[in-house]
Formats: C-alpha cells, structure tokens, sequence
C-alpha cells in the first residue's frame, strides 16, 4: 500500500479546517451533518477542534449500481436527522468524486429547510467533478486515485488506518 498522506499530515491539516470554520461561523450555532459511513473519522477528529455551539447528526446516500446501472440515482436516508428548519448546517463527506452525491444531498437539505447549507470535505479528486459545486472547507486535493483509510474503504474495509492509502494492483 502506497501512503499518500501521512496521518500527521491529515491532523494537521483537520486543525486548520477546523480554524477556517470557526472564522467562518464566527460564534454562531451549527449543525454539523455527516454522510455515512465514510465521513466517520473526518467528522469525530473535526468537531472535537471547533468550538462553535454545534449540533451533530448523519445521513447516508447510497448509489445505486444493480443491473441496469442508472447514473445518477442516490437513495438518501435522512431518518436519523433532527429538525433542521432554519438551521445553519455544516454538511462533511470524506470526498468529493464527481460532485453528484454532494449536489444531490446539499439541495435535499434546502429543501427540508435548512437556512444554509456549507460543505467541506477531506479530500477532492482533481479532474473528476461532473456537476458544478464548489465545497467550502477543502483538506487536500489528490490526484485520480482509488484512495482508502481515515473513513474511506474498498469493500468496509481499511476504514480504520489513520492514513489515507492508495491499494496497489492485487491487495
Ligand atoms: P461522488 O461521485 O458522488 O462520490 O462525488 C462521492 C462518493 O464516492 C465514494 N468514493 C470513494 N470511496 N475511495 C473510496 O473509498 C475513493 O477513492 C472514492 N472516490 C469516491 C465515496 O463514498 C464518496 O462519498
């Protein structure tokens, strides 16, 4: 397994991200709204650092590849979210791809009320985006890769490395 980056280096960087949403918010109340399973890690390290009146909560959105593969269907499970009218929301997802899982998550929170809706995210892969959107907080940008660790995983797998890897052909 090739590492891309270090464990140190994902610290670090979650510090700083954690600082560029404090100025942010400057103060005010924030709902923070991870995206399972693979905002895991990226969300527990974040919030430990902000210090922020912050509310906390997780939804999934899952792709749907069966048999007949159609692009762009997500499935969004949102029955574990509280109330979020009027809320200012802090939405974290391990990476942005080609945008569409993000884009699609962002307009479905809008549209259960949200007053605002940020985005951040650890990695983003560069060249990759297919819908327009820019995230807010951004930890590093990384080449197209298939990348595992600190949350993100091949089968459930590999989520728990403090790093974040690149799997060789064969592993
Ligand atoms: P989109 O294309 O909607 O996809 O931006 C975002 C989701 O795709 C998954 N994804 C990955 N998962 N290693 C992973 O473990 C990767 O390199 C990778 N690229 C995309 C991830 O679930 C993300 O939320």
């Amino acid at each position: 397994m090739e590492v891309l980056i270090t464990a140190d280096q994902v610290r670090a960087r979650v510090d700083e991200m954690a600082a560029e949403i404090m100025r942010a918010y400057d103060g005010k109340p924030v709902t923070v709204v991870g995206i399972l399973t693979g905002c895991l890690i990226f969300t527990a390290d974040l919030i430990r650092r902000i210090d922020l009146p912050l509310r906390v909560a997780f939804i999934t959105a899952s792709s749907y590849r069966g048999t007949t593969t159609v692009s762009g269907l997500l499935e969004i499970r949102d029955d574990l979210l509280p109330d979020i009218a009027g809320r200012h929301i802090l939405l974290l997802d391990d990476i942005l791809d080609t945008g569409k899982t993000l884009a699609r998550v962002v307009a479905h929170l809008i549209d259960r009320g949200a007053a605002s809706v940020k985005v951040g995210v650890l990695l983003r892969k560069l060249g990759r985006q297919e819908v327009p959107f820019e995230p807010d907080f951004v930890g590093f940008p990384i080449p197209d890769k298939f990348v595992i660790g600190y949350g993100l995983d091949f089968n459930d797998e590999y989520r728990h490395l403090p790093f974040i890897g690149v799997l060789q052909p064969g592993e």
